[in-house]
């Protein structure tokens, strides 16, 4: 990693993971997607994606979570980039260069981010001028997580995910993440939702009021009882050993805890930023979780950096 002055040829973004702090999987559309209703919260670990103009269209990666990232044409952050360039008619490649500090495979919608990230900053390299109503549009027909990417904060998410409303919400709040070393395949814990509720009736997902009340009032440990994710019991499915780290983390004193999104990273809520430290010392020395990572929420979408760049 270095530190390179920002050249007019080159744009860095910088874009938040997130966790659902209510996730409601209702049945499956007929195109395949199921009906939600979630609670997106934008969280303090950010991947930062450049993009540069080039010769041709390509991707490198680095960071400390760059392994399992596809550096062909099915990376997302690419697919964004070349979509919006033939929305708006540009036909200059730029390469793309991925710094990773979001977990792959982990729930926490790292590769959706990055697609944010991309179609924010080829917007700028190119001063293409979309209104972010535009860009989230295109974000939309991207991935379903990639529209809260762009706006972070804290939003209700429903469709399948990308059609965003405010959220009325207060208050600062600390998170700690357990990192697995194996990732999960969002459809394959999609599909594992669907084969564990087989035969029973799935209602139209709603919003949990609990989750509503506890942000509108910025109580952390009203928020930490109401945190629920209905594709938990499949993620613990596919991975059994999250159940004994989402015990370990309550035991060890979290206000609550669920798997984040479609897993496997397990997710935290503490009462301050020293009983995040607490949690990530008693979960790493106790050996049930490797890789323990903290962050603060909410925080803003993808973002424009300023002046020195990392490439
Ligand atoms: O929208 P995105 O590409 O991120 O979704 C990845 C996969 O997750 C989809 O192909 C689908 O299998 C599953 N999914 C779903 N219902 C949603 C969102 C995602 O079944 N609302």
């Amino acid at each position: 990693m270095t530190t390179a002055d920002q050249s007019p040829g080159s744009v860095t973004v910088r874009v938040p993971a997130k966790v659902n702090l209510d996730l409601r999987v209702g049945p499956v559309r007929p195109d395949g997607y199921h009906e939600l209703s979630t609670v997106f919260m934008a969280v303090g670990l950010h991947d930062e994606v450049t993009v540069t103009t080039s010769d041709t269209w390509r991707v490198t990666v680095g960071g400390p979570c760059s392994a399992g990232v596809p550096t062909d044409d099915t990376n997302l952050a690419l697919l964004a980039a070349r979509t919006l360039a033939e929305e708006v008619g540009v036909h200059d490649p730029v390469s793309l260069h991925l710094h990773k500090d979001i977990p792959v495979a982990g729930g926490m919608a790292g590769g959706s981010a990055d697609a944010a990230a991309a179609l924010v900053a080829c917007d700028h390299l190119w001063s293409a001028g979309m209104s972010r109503d535009e860009l989230a549009d295109l974000a939309g027909q991207l991935g379903s997580d990639v529209p809260f990417a762009l706006s972070g904060g804290i939003a209700m998410g429903s469709g399948r995910g990308e059609q965003l409303a405010p959220v009325l919400a207060r208050g600062s709040y600390h998170w700690v993440f357990a990192l697995s070393e194996t990732g999960l395949s969002t459809p394959e814990v999609y599909a594992e939702c669907d084969r564990l509720r087989a035969g029973r009736r799935v209602p139209a997902p709603t919003p949990s009021p609990e989750v509503m009340t506890a942000l509108r009032s910025g109580d952390p440990q009203a928020l930490g009882r109401a945190l629920h994710n209905d594709l938990q019991p499949a993620a613990l499915s596919l991975q059994p050993g999250l159940a004994e780290v989402l015990e370990a983390g309550v035991e060890y004193g979290a206000l609550g805890g669920l798997v984040s999104g479609s897993g496997p990273t397990v997710a935290f809520l503490t009462a301050s930023p020293e009983a995040a430290l607490d949690l990530c010392v008693s979960l790493t020395a106790s050996g049930v979780a490797g890789d323990v990572r903290r962050a603060k929420a909410p925080v803003h979408g993808a973002q424009v950096v300023p002046g020195p760049t990392r490439v």
